[in-house]
């Protein structure tokens, strides 16, 4: 039986920004997972790869996400510079449970980075809808650190590999505001 219809769960799923500390199951996190592994993908690449942060892992990330923001911001004076880095240690403290997802490239022959990419968002969209449905809130970070070099030495990517994003997961602490969606007709062409 189904957690949650389809439709619902494309249609009723928002990015939740914040969470509570209570932890996740990793019964819960393991199916967030798999969903991952279900996206389509170019010839088979499987390009994603996940790091799952939980507990003082997320220190560890923080202090590297500190360490970019140091470096990125020099030109501030002494206060505005220790803000900004304080504020980016605490960031992954931000929720119970990050999932890093990273993006490593096929070697096959006509494999194109775009498309790798493009496998890993599907798996993480996946992921986001999977949280969902069990009743998680979740939302798909970035941010220029994502993408520093520090963060994929800290994961151990290749030269070729790079982030997709982190997806932070927890217990829903806020309700989101209803959007408007413009209607996809505003951006459909039919042709017949
Ligand atoms: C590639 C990507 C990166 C994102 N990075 C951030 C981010 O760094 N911070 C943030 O608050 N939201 C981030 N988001 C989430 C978007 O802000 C969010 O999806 C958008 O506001 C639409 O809201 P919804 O997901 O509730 O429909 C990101 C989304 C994508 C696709």
């Amino acid at each position: 039986m189904a957690i949650m219809d389809l439709t619902e769960a494309i249609k009723t799923r928002r990015s939740i920004g914040k969470v509570k500390d209570d932890p996740v199951s990793s019964d819960a996190i393991k199916k967030i997972l798999e969903a991952g592994t279900y996206a389509p993908n170019h010839y088979r690449t499987e390009p994603w790869r996940f790091f799952v942060l939980i507990g003082d892992s997320r220190k560890k990330l923080g202090g590297v996400l500190e360490d970019i923001a140091r470096l990125e911001n020099v030109d501030l004076v002494p206060d505005e510079w220790n803000k900004k880095a304080e504020k980016a240690r605490n960031n992954p403290l931000r929720a119970p449970v990050i999932i890093a997802v990273g993006v490593e490239p096929g070697d096959k022959k006509n494999v194109m980075i775009k498309e790798e990419y493009a496998a890993v968002c599907s798996a993480i969209q996946n992921m986001l809808l999977t949280a969902h449905a069990l009743g998680l809130g979740a939302i798909w970070r970035t941010g220029g650190a994502a993408y520093h070099e520090k963060v994929k030495e800290f994961f151990g990517l290749t030269p070729k590999g790079e982030m997709a994003g982190f997806i932070y997961i927890g217990y829903p602490d806020l309700t989101p505001k209803a959007v408007k969606k413009t209607d996809f007709e505003d951006y459909t062409v039919w042709m017949n």
